[in-house]
């Protein structure tokens, strides 16, 4: 049977594979001819690099998984045998563990960049939307996997979690027991952890990062300016007059990102592993013991904020459910943003100083919160952690009615340099 030739008039091996399998058109489509805005910043890099830190965490998670056994008596005794006799087995755990907290460093600032252009205003609602479940999936990855080791904090971290299913009413305990598979955390906790780690989340956080990608190039990326630059396009070639091709330029100017990040990465694998005990918590050099409770109880430092609102919400008819409900809340609310920004601007740039304020004071928060939820609470933290909750929540259910009453400047016609 004849095969129709492909548009791109490719030859020799190529073409033969553009015949069968669209290589070059998803080369031009995304790369060569995807036309990204030539005004892209610093704030740019953080989504290459949580490409490239997911790729670093599969790698080096699958070498992991060929080492680690997985059950109350083999955890953490096969996380030693990594660190001490599997060649090379030392810096693979490193790459993952402190992978982790880097993986949350850069979605953070992604984020945050995404708040600061309003990346996620119309047409990009679905952007944004696989980005809070990658989020979310991300969330519930990290968790399993801090569980793993099955050292001392891996047993109150799981503890602490999975108890939090046991606060909802009449199902809760039942719950709880069903997930752990035992009435504590327990051998079969971990195993259904690990499977959770090492298949299913990962599956999904790879599709719904290819999601992200596929929706963001149907509408074209955003910009520090928050114009669409679409609407300004060449008459003959219709290509948009502030529009660069991603390859070469943006992958060039990526290797840039990338490289400084590589450093800093490396200065901490070689020099702090633990990362000051913020990568890997003192409590869990030591094994899984029910009997003793570390003196302090933590969630990794990527957790602290949503660890903070659960302590800072009292527990009221004899129950925690408020908290976990408040900080379910305050990530379930991410998936609101595109709709509660009513600014007939997209960018920072252009808002108003309502917006500046309140996306200052709301970075702040969000690093005090962290510090709350990291350190025992008193009553003035306890203090503290309400009003940060409060004003947590308040950015967000205040922007419908902020972003319209602020003054904002007018957008620029084209991109500025
Ligand atoms: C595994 C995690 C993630 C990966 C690998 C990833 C990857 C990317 C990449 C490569 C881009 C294009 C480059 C750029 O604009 O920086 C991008 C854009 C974007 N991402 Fe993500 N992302 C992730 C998580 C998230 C999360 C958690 C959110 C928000 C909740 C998010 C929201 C966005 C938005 C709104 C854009 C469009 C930005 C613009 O055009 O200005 N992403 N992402």
């Amino acid at each position: 049977m004849a095969i129709i030739p492909n548009p791109h008039k490719t030859t020799g091996f190529l073409g033969w594979i553009d015949d069968r399998f669209p290589a070059t058109k998803l080369w031009k489509d995304h790369l060569s001819e995807y036309y990204a805005p030539k005004n892209f910043n610093f704030w740019y890099y953080f989504g290459s690099l949580a490409l490239l830190v997911l790729v670093n965490q599969l790698i080096t998670g699958i070498v992991l998984a060929m080492a680690y056994k997985p059950g109350a008596e083999t955890s953490f005794d096969s996380v030693q045998y990594i660190m001490r006799d599997v060649s090379w087995g030392w810096l693979i755990r490193y790459l993952h563990a402190a992978g982790a907290s880097a993986f949350f460093l850069v979605v953070y600032l992604h984020m945050f960049r995404g708040i600061l252009y309003g990346s996620h205003r119309k047409p990009r609602e679905l952007v944004w939307i696989f980005g809070a479940l990658i989020f979310l999936v991300l969330m519930a990855e990290g968790f399993c996997g801090y569980v793993l080791p099955w050292g001392n904090m891996s047993y109150w971290g799981a503890q602490v979690i999975l108890s939090l299913f046991g606060t909802i009413p009449y199902i809760g305990h039942g719950l709880q027991v069903w997930i752990q598979g035992d009435y504590t955390p327990a051998d079969a906790t971990i195993n259904r952890l690990f499977s959770l780690h090492v298949v299913a989340l990962p599956f999904v956080l790879v599709g719904l990062v290819i999601a992200h990608l596929i929706a963001l190039h149907e509408v074209g990326s955003n910009n520090p300016d928050g114009i669409e630059i679409k609407k300004k396009k060449d008459p003959t070639t219709h290509i948009p007059l502030d529009g660069i091709p991603f390859h070469p330029y943006y992958t060039v100017k990526d290797i840039v990102g990338v490289t400084v990040f590589l450093i800093l990465f490396s200065a901490v694998i070689f020099f702090a592993p633990e990362g000051g005990g913020y990568v890997l918590e003192k409590p869990n050099f030591m094994p899984a013991n029910p009997q003793v409770t570390p003196d302090e109880i933590a969630p990794s430092w990527y957790f602290c904020v949503f660890y903070a609102m659960l302590r800072a919400v009292p527990s009221a008819f004899g129950t925690q459910i408020w908290g976990v409900i408040v900080m379910f809340a305050a990530v379930l609310i991410l998936f609101f943003l595109p709709w509660l920004d009513r600014s007939p601007v997209k960018s920072i740039r252009y808002k108003g100083p309502i917006f500046k304020v309140a996306v200052v004071i709301f970075a702040l928060d969000f690093l005090m919160l962290s510090y709350l939820g990291m350190h025992k609470p008193s009553p003035l933290f306890t203090a503290m952690a309400r009003f940060g909750t409060f004003y947590y929540f308040l950015f967000f259910l205040g922007m419908p009615i902020y972003t319209r009453i602020d003054k904002t400047k007018p957008e620029p016609e084209r991109v500025t340099a």
